[in-house]
C-alpha cells in the first residue's frame, strides 16, 4: 500500500481536480492531514490516485490479453525492427482518455504521437501503451503497460503493469515501491552475485557493438546476464531484487519514466550510462543499479 508522499502540491492538485467530482468522503486521507489543514490545503490520500492509474492500466491490460494477434494489423515506424500494432494505438487512446479523467490538467505524452510538450513545471503523463511489442507481436508474454506522472522535469509517481503475470509496481515520490501490494526493495548482492538485463537497442543497430562490449565486461563479472525485451519491466526487475543492473545505450522516456521512479523508490540509483542525471527531453542512455554496486 502506498504510505505518503513528499509531494504535497501534488496532493493539492489532486484534490481541487477530485472536489469537481465531489470525492468520496473515505478517500480523504489523515496523512499529513494536520499539517495540511494548518496551510488550508484539502488533502487526498495518494493512493486514490494510483488505485484510479491502476485501474485503468488493468483494464487497458485486458487488451493485451485478448489480443487477436494472428489478424492485427502491424506497421513500421522508424525501421524494420520498430513496429507499432493496432493495440498499441488503441491502449494509448483508452490511457489518454482515462487519464485526462484521472487528472485532467495534466499534459499526455505517449510513444504512439500526438503529444503535448513538457513543461518546466506542470503535470504530465508519460506512457508506453506497450513496452516490449515485439514480445506481444510473438505472443514471449513479457510486455508492459508504463504509466508515469511527471511534475515539470521529475517523476512523482509511476505505475508498469505485465498483464501476463497479472504483476502492478507502483511507486510515489517519498512513498517508496510496491508490487502488488507489497513493499519492494533493490537487492544488496554485489555484482560477482548478480544477474545483468540489457536492453540490445533494436532502433538503433549501430550501438550495438558497444553494447556488446559492455556486456561482455559484465559477463565475466555478474552470475549471468539476460534480455527480457521490456525496458520498464527490467527496471522493475532491478526495483524488486530479480536482478542487480540494466542497462541500454538509447532509451526513450516513455521507456523509462515510471521505471526510474520504481527503481529510485526501491532504493537503487538511475543515471545515463555515465552517471549523469537521466533527461526527459529525449533519447537517452541508461544505467539502472542497486546501491552496493
Ligand atoms: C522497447 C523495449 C526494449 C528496448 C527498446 C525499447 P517498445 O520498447 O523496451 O526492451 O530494448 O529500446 O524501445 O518499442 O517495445 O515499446
Ligand atoms: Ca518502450
Ligand atoms: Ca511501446
Amino acid at each position: 500500500m502506498i504510505e505518503g508522499c513528499a509531494d504535497y502540491e501534488l496532493f493539492y492538485h489532486i484534490v481541487l481536480q477530485k472536489s469537481r467530482f465531489s470525492i468520496a468522503k473515505e478517500n480523504i486521507n489523515c496523512y499529513n492531514y494536520d499539517e495540511h489543514k494548518n496551510r488550508g490545503m484539502p488533502v487526498i490520500n495518494l493512493k486514490a490516485l494510483i488505485n484510479e492509474i491502476c485501474s485503468l492500466v488493468k483494464e487497458c491490460g485486458k487488451v493485451i490479453l485478448n489480443a487477436d494477434r494472428d489478424k492485427m494489423a502491424i506497421d513500421i515506424k522508424s525501421g524494420v525492427a520498430d513496429l507499432v500494432t493496432e493495440y498499441d494505438k488503441n491502449i494509448q487512446e483508452q490511457l489518454a482518455v482515462g487519464l485526462k479523467r484521472i487528472l485532467p490538467e495534466a499534459k499526455f505524452i505517449g510513444e504512439e504521437g500526438a503529444n503535448d510538450e513538457l513543461t518546466e513545471s506542470g503535470y504530465a503523463f508519460v506512457v508506453d501503451p506497450i513496452d516490449g511489442t515485439t514480445n506481444f507481436i510473438k505472443d514471449y508474454h513479457m510486455s508492459a503497460i508504463s504509466v508515469a506522472l511527471l511534475k515539470g522535469k521529475s517523476v512523482v509517481a509511476g505505475v508498469v503493469y505485465n498483464p501476463y503475470l497479472d504483476e502492478i509496481f507502483y511507486a510515489i515520490k517519498g512513498g517508496g515501491a510496491f508490487c502488488n501490494g507489497k513493499k519492494i526493495s533493490v537487492s544488496s548482492k554485489p555484482l560477482s552475485n548478480g544477474l545483468v538485463l540489457f536492453g540490445s537497442v533494436p532502433y538503433n543497430k549501430e550501438l550495438f557493438p558497444e553494447t556488446l562490449e559492455i556486456l561482455s565486461e559484465y559477463y565475466y563479472k555478474a552470475l549471468d546476464i539476460r534480455r527480457g525485451g521490456s525496458a520498464a519491466l527490467d527496471l522493475c526487475y532491478v526495483a524488486c531484487g530479480r536482478a542487480e543492473l540494466y542497462f541500454e545505450l538509447l532509451v526513450s522516456p516513455w521507456d523509462f519514466a515510471a521505471g526510474k521512479l520504481l527503481v529510485e523508490e526501491a532504493g537503487g540509483v538511475v543515471t545515463t550510462f555515465d552517471g549523469e542525471q537521466l533527461s526527459f527531453d529525449g533519447k537517452t542512455s541508461i544505467l539502472a543499479k542497486n546501491n552496493v554496486i
